[in-house]
């Protein structure tokens, strides 16, 4: 296991706009995306971006199958997402709670568009175009928002929504990262 610290809100690392990844199928994007594979896993988390490791590059993973920290949620096949270009199909938007590995112990009520395509590449460059809807769609943002700098606390309403996970949810056993 090479799991890598993940950087928490405070840390302007997670601010920047992320840059594009220009060359594929290289050792070091394999190597990158082992380290995010096995920082998310150890962390239970259904998304990683690379700032969130400390590395500036426009890529993010995503993945949820029976997830305990999100024991609700439809399956997301595992996805690594290079360059991702996101598009709303439709203007409606719907509010639910979000956790984020840089946000430990917290929940708010994020705005996402539910219908979205996005595209963009795998590791090896191949073309990946889909269009997806409600929680995949929401995890797609979220992460995405991470190679713009952009933390979900940013994209709240109402900062009333947001709170620690075991007071929000008391007696649930949800992970508090
Ligand atoms: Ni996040």
């Amino acid at each position: 296991m090479a799991s890598k610290e993940v950087l928490r809100m405070g840390d302007a690392r997670l601010l920047r706009i992320a840059e594009e990844v220009k060359e594929f199928n290289t050792a070091e994007l394999h190597q990158l995306l082992k380290d995010m594979r096995d920082t998310m896993h150890a962390m239970n988390g259904v998304g990683l971006a690379a700032p969130q490791i400390g590395v500036n590059l426009r890529v993010v993973i995503f993945e949820v199958a029976g997830n305990p920290r999100y024991p609700e949620a439809e399956a997301v096949p595992q996805t690594v997402l290079i360059n991702p270009r996101i598009t709303p199909l439709k203007k409606k938007m719907e509010e639910d709670w979000e956790g984020c590995l840089s946000v430990p112990g917290l929940r708010g009520i994020v705005p996402r568009y539910i219908n979205i395509r996005y595209q963009g590449f795998d590791e090896y460059g191949n073309v990946i175009d889909r269009t997806v809807s409600d929680f995949h769609a929401r995890v797609v943002q979220h992460e995405c928002d991470h190679l713009d700098g952009i933390l979900y606390p940013m994209r709240m309403r109402d900062l009333r929504k947001l709170g620690y996970t075991d007071v929000l949810f008391p007696g649930q056993d949800i992970a508090d990262d």
